[in-house]
Order: structure tokens, then sequence, then C-alpha cells
């Protein structure tokens, strides 16, 4: 059920004295919309009907004469004058008679293409494309304050959660020590799942279509890259460094199995696929990976498609922000505040400076110096010395443990079942043992290894 829009007067306010924006003499400014898939539709929608509401709020009405999109033949639910329809975006980017561009299409390209014309043509740009503000956001930041003109991207992460504007403003007086986030609705849904109706990785991906919640093709949220594209775009904001997808360490949720949750449960875990970006002695520390949270952890209680995404600054100690982090209607919220913020400093012609976009690439910590406690499972044989066997190999590598658990014994084919937690380790002396283990007549098959987080503790 959509949300129930506020009327442009409500009930709890008394009758206007003095004139309204409304009936300021000023004309609409005009915004082109390149997109109207679900979010486009929604956000033109939303302009329509709170056009009055919204004029007050910001001080000058807001028309959409203009917008993009793929195929004009296509039916659409909203209805509207086909001429207003185009599929040449290009050209509503560079269309004198429109002051900001809506970007909502998606993808890279023509994306990009479109923002930078609309920058160079001198409009304000709301995009809530992450691909493209983590992919070329440096360098389109750069264009707009040489414009001086603003590209905001507050949908961009996080859907409808306030963020973005959170970190370049109200956080800004902090120095950011960490921000650890769980900011894929469709692995966090999936994940959920998995955990509390024991449903394999195929069978959890199958309800996530079902429902919407992942694309036909999966690959972009489930092998962490979404994550990877957001984490960039926060971790470029908190830390003032630029920091390109790539530099991510990217692990998805593919090899998951049910039993990793059930063995994680037993051993006082929650399974997230969880995205941190950390100040470490060796750079930044940035990386998405699914990851064991103790279970009273604020981030393990996130369920299914909601997103969080946790701060940790020197003033403010931790904060977390929580909610929708995808759909139309969270979009569209953040989408209209960027707008509005727009239009505001427009119609009152005191337009914010934003701060430059940092000119600095991040120095990344290579994983293998990470320190971390780490989650071992691998299939064993069942016979007297493959305890040893094992604990010996972990040894050989500096590894202690921390808790053991053996599980499933199958009586005929001779194997049992074990997961251990370590406590912390190296990560390159992880990998040697990991190599060593696959070596080990005691070990039939390796199982996972999963990384565990004690980020609030
Ligand atoms: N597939 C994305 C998610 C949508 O699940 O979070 C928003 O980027």
């Amino acid at each position: 059920m959509s949300p129930r829009p506020p009327t442009s007067r409500p009930p709890w306010t008394a009758t206007p004295k003095r004139r309204t924006m409304t009936e300021s003499a000023a004309p609409p400014i005009g915004v082109g919309l390149l997109g109207f898939g679900g979010v486009g539709q929604s956000v033109y929608r939303t302009l329509a009907e709170q056009r009055d509401y919204y004029a007050a709020r910001s001080g000058r009405a807001i028309t959409v004469p203009r917008i993009a999109v793929r195929d004009r033949a296509r039916s659409r639910t909203l209805s509207v004058d086909p001429g207003v329809l185009t599929d040449d975006a290009l050209a509503i980017a560079t269309d004198p008679a429109l002051a900001v561009i809506v970007e909502v299409m998606g993808g890279v390209e023509p994306a990009i293409t479109c923002i930078r014309a609309a920058l160079e043509a001198g409009k304000h740009v709301v995009t809530a494309n992450k691909e493209v503000m983590a992919i070329a956001g440096p360098e389109l930041l750069e264009l707009a304050y040489q414009r001086n003109v603003e590209l905001l991207y507050e949908a961009s992460v996080g859907g409808g959660i306030p963020i973005i504007a959170p970190l370049q403003r109200d956080l800004h007086a902090n120095e950011v020590a960490a921000v650890q986030a769980i900011i894929n609705g469709t692995t966090n849904f999936m994940l959920t799942a998995m955990a509390r109706e024991g449903l394999t990785y195929e069978a959890a991906l199958a309800e996530a279509q079902r429902r919407g919640y992942a694309e036909p093709d999966p690959t972009n949220d489930v092998d962490g890259t979404d994550a990877a594209y957001k984490l960039a775009i926060l971790a470029t904001l908190a830390f003032h460094v630029t920091v390109r997808p790539d530099d991510v360490y990217r692990e998805g949720i593919t090899q998951l199995t049910p039993k990793d949750f059930t063995y994680a449960r037993r051993l006082g875990y929650i399974v997230r696929l969880v995205a941190t970006a950390r100040r470490a002695a060796g750079g930044l520390d940035v990386r998405v990976h699914p990851t064991l949270l103790p279970e009273d952890d604020p981030l393990a209680k996130v369920d299914g498609v909601l997103n969080a995404i946790a701060v940790e600054g020197n003033l403010i100690g931790r904060a977390l922000f929580e909610g929708p982090g995808a759909g139309p209607a969270p979009t569209t919220s953040a989408v209209i505040a960027d707008l509005l913020d727009i239009v505001r400093g427009i119609a009152s012609g005191r337009r914010p400076r934003r701060p430059r976009p940092p000119s600095v690439e991040a120095c990344i910590q290579p994983v293998g110096s990470l320190r971390m406690q780490y989650y071992l499972r691998a299939l064993v044989r069942d016979r007297p010395g493959v305890l040893a066997e094992i604990g010996s190999a972990l040894a050989d590598n500096n590894i202690s443990i921390a808790s053991l658990l053996q599980m499933e014994a199958d009586a005929v084919a001779g194997t049992a079942e074990i997961a251990i937690t370590t406590h912390h380790a190296r990560e390159a002396d992880c990998d040697r043992f990991l190599a060593q283990a696959a070596r080990l007549d005691a070990v039939v098959e390796q199982g996972i290894r999963l990384r565990i987080e004690d980020p609030w503790g």
C-alpha cells in the first residue's frame, strides 16, 4: 500500500494570512525526468499529487515537461501526454528550458553521458544511480563543482534511508572510524529466509524472485557487486578519499548452505552480507562478504529486505540508520528530497556550496593483512587422530581454536562434519592453513571459510 501523501494544507494548520508560495509569480522550475520505470513513474506521480505542498516547502512549483523512456510505445499504468515522452535522453539532458535533471534510468550508459552533458550545460542533477556514482561519481562531482551546480545522490545508497546527506553534513564534525552496513536487500532477504526456513540458496533465490526482490539475473546482488558499489560511495564520503568499486574486496553468498546457518546459530551467530569500510594501520579496509555477527548485534537484527548502515565516529560513537533500502516509494522519498533541496536553493538564491569531492585516491589495506576470527567448516574422516591433525595444521599457521562443533557423522561413509571458530588470526595465515588442510588425508572436503566480526563488542 502506498503511504498516504500529506495534503497541501494539513488540518492542523490555520488559514494562511500571508501569500503562499504557490501564489508566487515566479514560473515553475522545469525538471527533465530520465527514466520512467517503477521509480520514474512514482517520482512523476508524487510530484504531480504534491505539487502545491512541495511548492510551499521549497518556494517554487515544479513541472516535469519532458520524460525520457526507452520505448515510447510501451503501455504504462500512468497516463502521460504522449508529447511529454521521448526516447532521446540526451536531448532532455541538454534542453535549455530545464533547470534540473532527475536521472532514474539505472545502468551505466547512457546515464553517465546524460549526467555529464546536463552538468556541462549548467543544470543541477539528482540521481538514484549507484553504479554511476560508484564508477564515475568522483569525476562527475568535480564537474558539478567546477560548473557551480548540484549533483545530489541520496537515493543511490540505502533507498529511502538518509545516509548520504548525514555523512556530508550532520556527521561532518566526526572523524569516522568505520562504516558497517547491510546495503543489499535482495541478499538480506535470502539470508533471512535461509536462516529462518532452512532454505537452500537456490530456494531462497527463487522465493526472492517470486516476490520481485531479485532480478531474473541476480548476479550483481548475490556476488556482492551491488553492495561494493554502494560501499565505495559511502567510504568515499566517510573517509574523504576516492574509493573505487575495484578497491572493495568482494565475496558473495552463493557458497552458503543451510547447515552454515544451523552451525552459526549454535555458535551464537547470524549470517549477514556485511559491507565494511574501516580505517586500518595499512590503509583503508574495504570489503563485502558474508559475515558471522553476534546474534545480539544491531546489524544481525536487520531482517528481510531492510537495509542498515552503522557509522562510528569519534564524537558520536555509533549511530545506526535503518530502513527500506529499495523500492519505488522509498527511492522517491530520497529523490524528491534532493530535488526540493535544489529547488529551495534556486528559489531563495542561497544555494549551498557543497564541499569539493576528494582528489586523493584511497590507499587500500590488502585483505591478507586482516586480523579476524574465522568460522571454518569441513567434511573430515571420522577416525582417531583427525582433530589432532587439523589442530596441528592450525597451530603451524599460528591459529588458535576458539570452539569446535562436530556434527552429522555418517557411519557408512566414515565421515563427520566439523565447524571450527578461531581466535583472532591473520587472514594470510588462514589462507595458508586452508591450502595445507586441502592436502591432509583427514580432510575429505573443504567447506567454507567465513569471517566473524563483533563490530559493537
Ligand atoms: N537489488 C538492490 C538491493 C536494489 O537489493 O538492495 C537497490 O540497489
